[in-house]
């Protein structure tokens, strides 16, 4: 007995030791944390229940039969975020450079079945240089086999994946299924080829950096949600948004005690928006000013600007926020932050986070470049996405709302619960200007006629009575008053219960 007891506790050694203390220091060199250390700070103190440490790879080819190193390139397991059940796996760049082999994926395949059967979130923690080249197709199968998953979980419960090394090939496509990815600046890239192969086929020079960074990723590709300066930022701003999310689509989202009071004022939103109707204002100063305690998570902050999405509380509860931005291209709509929020409110829906939606567009983004890009497609996809959801939906319309986007942004027609508008309002099919310039062309060389026919356009319908008279609006509302009303309607829709027609699933135009 002892003597198993020893070798017991001398094989969990050798893989904690993971590809060896070398290995271990190189990680650390480059600013990287090793994958136990990693899991010691995303997990409490204490929780994590390691799994299958003694799994090993089961090729021979080129060599490998001398070189199993137990747990395989994987830590997997279960654990608790403040409190709350969450299933694990870190890969270990020291082992064969975290690459993917059939007993890493099976291991991984092992967590995420459970953590479907069970209803908890799965965290990847990705460092891995794609699939085990020695293994072949049993990587690759490997790998397919965890993409099922990624996509039977899909819905079921929340994924996230962070990713905190090089991640190539195979490593991408995972992460890529998950609902967010973050990544870690400066040590972290992901791209499908490298930039050596980049070079061959298309002879462009690129570093790894410009081609698959955490930059890149955040604002120009938009594949990453957040990026994070170092490993021990990323871990526990993950930590952080984990506490928004409910374990699964079976559970409404955790509510936290709240001390801020639902019939807060705000006084200084009565002055927010300008006079004039052409001068921007931050709409994330409204959004910090209506939540808990200004406590906004903002996802894909510095990607397709011209749309806000994050997570947020009221009365303690997860709510989703999405909001024009009038900073940056004047809130409209174009491929990009289409794409973006329709992502975010699918999220939402598929975890029953209801949805606060605050309005100022000015329309879609016209152009050749957006119609080339397919911003019919695009833009489809946010407007399918609001009309699919069937949690709680509260809208409010701050000035613009014009046009197709304003049927987009969770109106009404879209099964919009509550909508609102604050007096600034401008419901209507365009802006005034625009409208008076096609509807009156005749006139056109007259200005002075051209000026009377906007105001009267303005007069008509550059205000919130028109859609108000309708019921499209169900209130005009006192900015200041925002965030009181907009607790009571989410109160009042607590227990909405509302089902989409029988289908085996949507067909959004992807
Ligand atoms: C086996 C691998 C490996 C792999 C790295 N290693 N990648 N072993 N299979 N895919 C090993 C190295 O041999 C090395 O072992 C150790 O990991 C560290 O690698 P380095 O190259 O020294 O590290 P670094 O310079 O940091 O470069 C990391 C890297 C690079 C960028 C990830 O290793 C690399 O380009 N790897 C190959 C990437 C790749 O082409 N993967 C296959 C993709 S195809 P030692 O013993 O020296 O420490 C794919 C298909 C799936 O994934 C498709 C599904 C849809």
């Amino acid at each position: 007995m002892q003597d198993i007891i020893r070798q017991l506790e001398e094989k969990r050694a050798r893989a904690r030791l993971g590809g060896g203390q070398q290995r271990i220091e190189n990680q650390h060199a480059k600013g990287k944390l090793s994958a136990r250390e990693r899991l010691a700070l995303l997990l409490d103190e204490d929780s994590f229940e390691e799994w299958d440490m003694f799994v090993e790879h089961r090729c021979v080819d080129f060599g490998m039969a001398d070189q199993r190193v137990p747990s395989d390139g994987v830590v997997t397991g279960h654990g608790t975020i403040n409190g709350r059940l969450v299933f694990v796996f870190s890969q270990d760049f020291t082992v064969f450079g975290g690459s993917l082999s059939e007993s890493h994926a099976a291991k991984i395949c092992k967590i995420m079945d459970k953590a479907i059967q069970v209803g908890a979130p799965v965290i990847g923690l990705n460092d891995s240089g794609g699939a085990r080249i020695q293994e072949g197709v049993d990587s690759l199968a490997g790998y397919a086999e965890v993409f099922q998953r990624n996509v039977d979980a899909s819905g079921v419960v929340p994924q996230l994946s962070l990713i905190m090394g090089p991640c190539a090939g195979g490593a991408v496509y995972s992460p890529a299924m998950t609902d967010f990815i973050f990544m870690v600046e400066d040590s972290s890239y992901m791209f499908v080829t490298g930039p050596e192969v980049v070079k061959t086929v298309t002879h462009e020079t690129v570093t790894a950096e410009e081609l698959g960074g955490a930059i890149t990723h955040t604002s120009k590709s938009g594949v990453a949600d957040l990026s994070f300066e170092n490993d021990v930022e990323a871990l526990q701003m993950t930590r952080q948004f984990f506490d928004f999310l409910p374990s699964s689509n079976r559970e409404q989202p955790p509510v936290r005690p709240s001390f801020d009071t639902p019939n807060r004022e705000e006084p200084s939103l009565d002055t927010l928006v300008p006079p004039s109707p052409n001068k921007p204002y931050d709409m994330k100063e409204l959004i910090e000013k209506v939540v808990d305690e200004k406590d906004f998570f903002e996802v894909q902050p510095n990607y397709a600007k011209n749309i806000i999405i994050g997570l947020a509380r009221m009365e303690g509860r997860t709510v989703g926020i999405v909001a024009n931005q009038p900073m940056v291209l004047a809130g409209c709509l174009d491929i990009d932050s289409a794409r973006k929020a329709a992502r975010f409110v699918r999220f939402c829906d598929c975890f029953n986070i209801p949805i606060v939606t605050f309005v100022d567009v000015p329309g879609f983004l016209p152009g050749t470049s957006q119609e080339f890009g397919g911003i019919i497609k695009h833009g489809a996809k946010l407007l399918y996405a609001f009309a699919e959801a069937t949690v709680p939906k509260v809208t409010v319309i701050t000035r613009k709302a014009y046009g197709g986007a304003y049927d987009v942004m969770s109106s009404k027609h879209l099964r919009g619960d509550v909508n609102y508008a604050w007096p600034t309002s401008e419901i209507a099919v365009m802006g005034p200007k625009g409208a008076v310039e096609i509807i009156f062309r005749q006139e056109a060389k007259d200005p002075e006629k051209l000026e009377a026919r906007t105001e009267e356009y303005r007069t008509k319908f550059a205000n919130p009575f028109v859609a108000a008279s309708r019921g499209f609006i169900d209130d005009v509302i006192m900015p200041h008053g925002t965030r009181r009303r907009i607790c009571a309607s989410l109160a009042m829709l607590r227990d909405k219960k509302l089902n989409n027609p029988w289908k085996k699933h949507s067909n959004i135009p992807l």
